[in-house]
């Protein structure tokens, strides 16, 4: 396993394919999910001879703590579902790497089945429901469990179509038509894993969520809870019930951007939520640079949406993001391997920014700036 791409190679022989597909996808035709990576292999970095760059360090800060790395792992619905308590192995993998854990509103493992397998405190990424109530529930929740920040996403207040997951009759869990019950057959370490996990659905909402049991589709329930009416003032609430470190994921708009520094967050997420929502959207890393001047010194601002490798955390770094989230990159880790996959693909995230590192004469991955860009 060498790369991102052998990673996403063994995943796909190894995940039933709804969940393969449910991890890949972008929605409707897929141009933002393409724009991603396109725009960020246009990006050409400047290759520079006869610097000292014996003594080299990776590590840096997120939200004012150590990191070993310019890096977090992002929040994933479902990831559990890559493979058996997926959540808790890849909260583990971080905690190893010493980078920051982002579990979803929507994961399978629950807030508290996380805090009670890792030690360092992990990050909690809300969906703003319509039950506030239980909104409040989850904020607590997480308060109880130590989370060290809260990230809420902002882009997702309608669901924005994947067509493979309605082909694939994707549910959560996996609804028995013939083509699903040999996709699971035909995996049987998957089947293990997900068979000796803890849950088989959403542990932040079973019990908590009238009506989540009788719908049939993820996509369904989504489209019941989420709120189409969050707005800016919305924020005033939730930062009264959360007084701590809160990140603002999903901006995309310099005006958006200096809203959210308005609105007090300590971090924005420069993110179109992996090219999963607004199809047509640019690429993230193209509105990364107009966001970074809109926002300023005050607040971080960090970065997602089609990094693959250790020259695209260059990329976004040399363009002003203060570290990545990665969603996929470890997804795939996970399915192909569990804990040791989503190690293995930080390990190549690491050794990647290390050499891209060297090879453009910088010897501190926080030195990192637009001088490592070629320009033609
Ligand atoms: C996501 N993303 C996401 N974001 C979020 O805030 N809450 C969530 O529950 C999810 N769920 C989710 C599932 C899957 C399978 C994917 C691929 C993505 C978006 C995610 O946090 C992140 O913004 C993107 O994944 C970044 O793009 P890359 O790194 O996957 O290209």
């Amino acid at each position: 396993m060498t790369c991102i791409e052998d990673l996403r190679e063994m995943a796909r022989a190894r995940v039933p394919k709804p969940f393969f597909d449910y991890a890949e996808a972008g929605s409707y035709a897929q141009e933002t999910l393409r724009a991603n990576r396109e725009d960020l292999s246009a990006i050409k970095l400047r290759q520079r001879v006869m610097v000292n760059v014996a003594d080299r360090s990776l590590s840096t800060t997120i939200l004012g703590s150590f990191a070993s790395l310019p890096l977090v792992l992002a929040p994933i619905g479902s990831c559990g579902m890559q493979w058996g308590d997926g959540e808790i192995l890849a909260a583990r993998a971080a905690e190893e790497a010493n980078i920051p854990f982002t579990l979803s509103t929507m994961s399978i493992c629950s807030i508290e089945d996380v805090a009670a397998a890792t030690t360092r405190p992990f990050w909690f990424q809300l969906y703003v429901m319509k039950d506030r109530g239980f909104m409040r529930e989850l904020i607590q929740r997480a308060k109880a469990a130590s989370c060290s920040a809260m990230v809420l996403t902002l882009d997702l207040q309608v669901l924005g179509q994947r067509h493979c997951d309605i082909r694939n009759g994707m549910t959560v869990p996996l609804r028995p038509n013939l083509r699903n019950v040999w996709e699971v057959a035909t995996r049987p370490a998957w089947a293990m894993s997900v068979l000796r996990g803890r849950r088989k659905t959403f542990g932040n909402l079973a019990g908590h969520v009238k009506g989540m049991e009788s719908v049939n589709s993820l996509a369904q329930w989504t489209s019941q809870q989420f709120d189409p009416s969050l707005n800016w003032k919305d924020l005033d609430w939730i930062r009264a019930e959360w007084p701590g470190k809160l990140v603002l994921k999903g901006i995309l708009d310099p005006e958006d951007a200096r809203q959210a520094v308005a609105a007090g967050a300590q971090a924005v997420v420069v993110s179109n939520h992996g090219g999963r929502q607004l199809d047509g959207a640019p690429s993230s890393i193209s509105m990364l640079p107009k966001v970074v001047e809109a926002v300023g010194s005050q607040t971080e601002v960090l970065f997602d949406g089609g990094v693959r490798s250790g020259q695209d955390i260059m990329r976004a770094l040399a363009l002003g993001a203060k570290s990545c989230l990665i969603g996929r990159s470890y997804v795939y880790g996970l399915g192909a391997a569990g804990q040791a996959g989503v190690t293995r693909a930080l390990d190549i995230l690491r050794g990647e920014l290390d050499v891209s590192m060297a090879l453009t004469g910088v010897h501190n991955v926080q030195d990192i700036d637009g001088r490592v860009l070629a320009t033609s």
